[in-house]
């Protein structure tokens, strides 16, 4: 749960680094898991910016999230190559075994769906990836299974 003492003394204790935003949003992210919205508006008056600008931070990287994840990570390759293989609709699949669409985490907290533009795995496509594990040749038949060990 969010501690307003414990973000202040992360941001603190890296306020006089050489560009301190970076290194701060990092420590918030390891300890939250994402870096939730009263941490920016903490952040932005520490810094003397405006909650904008963290934002603008915050979205740039792909390693910062706004919101909690899921347990579990499951991205769906959403580029041209899974396409062509059928990715549509083994993405359609997937969101409607879910309940949830791309960006979205199931209301359990236990899996997260991200859309991917290319894994580098065009050559099985339509490829996906759960936690660090690849998952190609996807299909609409295939999804149950997938879905099923995402929600272990
Ligand atoms: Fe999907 Fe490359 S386009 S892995």
């Amino acid at each position: 749960r969010y501690d307003e003492a414990e973000v202040a003394e992360l941001i603190e204790e890296r306020r006089g680094l050489e560009g301190p935003m970076l290194p701060i949003l990092h420590a918030i992210q390891a300890r939250f898991g994402h870096v939730p919205d009263a941490a920016v508006r903490q952040i932005a008056a520490a810094l003397n910016l405006t909650r904008a600008e963290v934002y603008g931070v915050v979205s740039f990287y792909h390693d910062f999230h706004k919101e909690p994840r899921g347990r579990h990570v499951l991205k769906v390759c959403r580029a041209e190559a899974c396409q062509a293989a059928g990715g549509d609709r083994v993405a359609g699949a997937i969101e409607a075994a879910l309940g949830i669409g791309f960006g979205e985490t199931t209301p359990d907290g236990q899996v997260t769906l991200e859309a991917v533009y290319c894994l580098g795995l065009c050559a099985t496509a339509p490829s996906a990836m759960l936690d660090r594990r690849v998952v190609g040749r996807l299909s609409e038949s295939r999804v149950g299974a997938l879905i099923e060990e995402a929600r272990l």
